[in-house]
């Protein structure tokens, strides 16, 4: 991955390993009709994707000296979430994208009704995960785990923005819609990896400040790289089909505040993201690191 720091690369690579490996226990192929499911599901969760919110869970747990068996199953429940986000995202109803991860999308290598169902599955999936006994030995805070990400997941959080996103094709947002928008449909999950760690290292809500403005920024520079992204990188870098918003005459921050401003916007909201660790020391440059990668990826 070009431009992350030696150490951001290492963790990746070890989140990315990680997380595969939770999959791979996750979703045994059964022998018997579900086959194909199991079969779609691995398709669209294993090998592939930058695991940026299982390492941002990571990240934020590691503050907290958080035991790596919990954090990693709950990095995996948000991971299913993402997937799941991704295979409807690229549904014919919605996006009607042929690629995503370098791979052909899940309708496309089975069928759409096996994608919806792989969909529901990853959802289901992850709170499963999160409830299990396994995830933490408190009940309160798995039930929090649990909350948080519901809330982060639907009508008032990544579904909800979905909605809005699918609108923003007809209508003609203006920039504090465009930005609501964006804060629910990709903000909300990436804030949720950042509290969540929080959660797991029982930090009370009024120390949360920080890290939640760290996140806030993080998610919103985030989706505006990835609308600059869509508007001049390379598809087979990205590996998904590029071109796509301008197309469908989408409003995004690309349309509202042209190339050069989306870009300065995005530097600002790092840096100020960034500003809101000022209360940590070098346990969390990871978090640094991960802030400054987003404006520079590829993918
Ligand atoms: C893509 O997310 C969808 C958005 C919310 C912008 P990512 O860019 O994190 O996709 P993967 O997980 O790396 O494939
Ligand atoms: C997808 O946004 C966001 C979610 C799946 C919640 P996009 O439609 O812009 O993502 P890409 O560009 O297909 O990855
Ligand atoms: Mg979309
Ligand atoms: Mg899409
Ligand atoms: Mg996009």
């Amino acid at each position: 991955m070009p431009h992350a720091s030696i150490a951001l690369q290492a963790a990746l690579k070890d989140v990315s390993a990680e997380i595969d490996r939770q999959f791979d226990k996750l979703l045994a192929v059964p022998a018997d009709p579900r086959e194909g499911l199991y079969r779609a599901m691995r398709h669209a969760a294993i090998g592939g994707g930058k695991r940026l919110r299982p390492l941002l869970v990571f990240a934020t747990a590691r503050l907290f000296g958080v035991d790596r068996t919990c954090t990693a199953r709950v990095a995996t429940a948000l991971e299913c979430i993402h997937v799941y986000s991704l295979i409807h995202d690229d549904l014919p109803a919605m996006d009607d994208d042929d690629m995503r991860r370098g791979k052909p999308t899940v309708h496309r290598a089975f069928d759409e009704a096996t994608a919806i169902l792989a969909g529901d599955s990853f959802q289901a999936l992850a709170f499963e995960l999160l409830a299990h006994e396994a995830t933490h030995p408190d009940p309160f805070v798995r039930a929090e785990l649990a909350l948080e990400l519901a809330r982060a997941a639907g009508p008032a959080g990544m579904a909800g923005g979905q909605m809005m996103d699918l609108q923003a094709e007809k209508a003609s947002f203006d920039l504090p819609t465009v930005t609501r928008l964006q804060a629910m449909k990709t903000g909300a999950l990436i804030a949720y990896a950042v509290e969540a760690g929080a959660i797991l290292g029982r930090v009370q809500p009024e120390g949360r400040t920080g890290l939640r403005g760290y996140a806030r920024d993080l998610g919103l520079a985030f989706q505006i790289a990835d609308d600059i992204l869509d508007a001049e990188g390379d598809e087979a870098a990205a590996g998904k089909k590029l071109r796509k918003d301008r197309e469908a005459g989408k409003e995004t921050f690309l349309t509202l505040l042209g190339l050069d401003r989306a870009r300065e916007q995005a530097r600002m909201l790092i840096e100020q993201a960034v500003s809101h660790l000022h209360a940590y020391g070098a346990e969390a440059d990871l978090l640094r690191d991960i802030a400054r990668f987003t404006l520079e990826r590829d993918r």
